[in-house]
């Protein structure tokens, strides 16, 4: 069974056709990437999933359960974590304490949260800034910060927008790191956005590419990559 089933999603902003009966499946334990031209649809797809936007057609299927248009809270709550394609964390707190907030209203103890915050930290070479706000890290530096606090949601699905976007060559291999690691030792289940094609290829055995708000293409980085219909939409651009 799949972790993620999307099927026949449909978004409209007013008159504007946004995601187009987008279909699209992930099994668990997979990395999968989405791609596509600047304004094709992917970041909404995310809106869409992890209910930001609610859907005006089609259903998003997680686990075996209809989550179509739930509250963001119910979907994280359900197992999805998400980034942002520019970070969003809490400049005045400390990384540690940026850390702790998804923890503040389960049942771990401050230790337990703090043990795993600080693994999560060291796994983004960010634990020796533990202490300090956030607003003293690069903007790369943020989206490992949002990326590992959203691992404290022990989420089974986590969605990153554009994580190789606006970050340092040295951070993005310790993304790539991250995200194999935790695939590896922890199951986890990725679907990641990116115009980075070598970097989708070295994380995704399959892609969907996605142009205009419809599925064009779907196959592994080499197939996608050789794909005329995927060549045309991004020189078309
Ligand atoms: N809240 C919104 N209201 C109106 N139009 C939107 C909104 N969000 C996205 N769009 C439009 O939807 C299209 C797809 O945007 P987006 O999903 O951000 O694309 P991508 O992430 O693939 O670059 C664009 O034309 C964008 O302008
Ligand atoms: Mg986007």
């Amino acid at each position: 069974m799949a972790l993620l089933e999307v099927e026949n999603l449909i978004k409209r902003f007013g008159g504007l056709v946004v995601l187009d009966n987008v279909e699209l499946s992930l099994e668990t334990g997979r990395i999968q990437g989405v791609i596509g031209p600047n304004g094709a649809g992917k970041t909404t797809l995310f809106n869409v999933i992890n209910g930001i936007y609610s859907a005006d057609g089609g259903r998003v299927v997680f686990n075996g359960r209809d989550i179509t248009n739930k509250s963001i809270h119910a979907i994280a709550a359900a197992g999805i974590g998400r980034t942002f394609q520019v970070a969003r964390v809490f400049n005045e707190m400390t990384l540690l304490d940026n850390m702790l907030v998804p923890t503040v209203r389960s049942s771990w103890t401050r230790g337990a949260a703090e043990n795993r915050a600080y693994e999560l930290l060291e796994m983004a070479q960010l634990d020796r800034l533990a202490q300090q706000p956030a607003i003293e890290i690069s903007g790369g530096q943020k989206k490992l910060l949002e990326f590992v606090r959203t691992m404290m949601n022990d989420p089974a699905l986590v969605l990153l927008d554009e994580p190789f976007n606006g970050i340092s060559p040295a951070l993005i291999e310790v993304l790539i790191e991250i995200v194999q690691q935790l695939n590896r030792r922890e199951g986890k289940t990725f679907l990641l956005i990116s115009h980075e094609m070598p970097h989708v290829g070295e994380l995704c055995e399959t892609v969907t590419v996605l142009s205009a708000g419809a599925n064009i293409s779907r196959g592994t980085p080499e197939e996608v990559r050789n794909d005329p219909a995927v060549i045309e939409a991004y020189l078309g651009q």
